[in-house]
């Protein structure tokens, strides 16, 4: 069938008032995906950067007003060093690029992580890019880069000690844990996407991800397409989320 038709077709049967608020995406498989063709990994991360751009653009157009996507976990240093260069270059070269799309289509970027141990050049051109996009009022578009969940719960710790030490309280809630995420003016994901087929988390918003759909395809990242997410959204409005009661609410 047409990739178009098909398309159409499942965007038939979304319910547009029930649309995840939140969507997060652990983007795998660009390595095989090159592999399979005979090509350098990196061709492979390159084709992952169009997949990106379809996944960014068919939730902004539906009206998704978050997603997240797993850029590069800090586990991703034990890469080879050639890997991580480039990488680092096509990362920079998106966010030059972007820009202007970003603002044509209204996204709004920002970004979790250990930012401040990225290379400098990609600190400069994330800041830009998080500057020149932040009037924007529609999707908010959350990278996850030298991102891990642990970490993530390491640096909460401690922001919360330092708050309790100067405050002299040292009661803690689910609230303040949350409050002192990186993601904590974005709500959590509903649904959680993982491509090519791994059934892990892989340090991923642990904390967040506790009540989320998960919907994993063994399509490879770059091979994702628009008619990928809108399966994914179908298959997210068919479940019935409980939250750990009855479901009769
Ligand atoms: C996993 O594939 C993917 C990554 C480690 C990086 C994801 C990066 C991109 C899609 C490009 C850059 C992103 C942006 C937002 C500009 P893998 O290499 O682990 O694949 P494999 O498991 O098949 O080896």
């Amino acid at each position: 069938m047409k990739t178009e038709l098909l398309e159409a077709q499942l965007l038939a049967k979304i319910d547009l008032d029930r649309l995840p608020k939140h969507i997060a995406i652990i983007m795998d498989g660009n390595g095989r995906w090159a592999k399979r063709r005979r090509l350098p990994r990196i061709a492979g991360h390159r084709a992952g950067i169009r997949a990106v751009r379809h996944a960014v653009e068919a939730c902004a157009r539906l009206g998704v007003p978050f997603l997240t996507l797993y850029a590069f976990s800090a586990e991703n240093w034990k890469r080879p060093q050639t890997e991580i260069k480039l990488l680092m270059a096509l990362l920079r070269e998106y966010l030059k690029k972007e820009i202007g799309e970003l603002n044509r289509q209204n996204i709004r970027l920002g970004v979790i992580g250990r930012v401040a141990d990225l290379p400098k050049a990609v600190q400069a051109d994330l800041d830009t890019a998080i500057d020149k996009t932040r009037q924007n009022t529609g999707m908010r578009l959350t990278l996850a880069l030298n991102y891990g969940a642990r970490t993530e719960l390491v640096d909460a710790v401690n922001a919360l000690l330092a708050y309790a030490g100067s405050n002299g309280s040292a009661q803690v809630d689910e609230d303040a844990i949350a409050r002192h995420l990186y993601t904590h003016d974005v709500p959590d994901p509903d649904l959680l996407i993982r491509t090519s087929g791994e059934m892990r988390l892989s340090n991923f918003l642990l904390w967040q991800v506790a009540y989320s759909e998960i919907w994993v395809t063994e399509t490879l990242w770059p091979d994702f397409q628009q008619e990928n997410l809108f399966q994914a959204i179908i298959d997210f409005q068919r479940r019935e989320r409980r939250y750990g009661g009855l479901g009769l609410a």
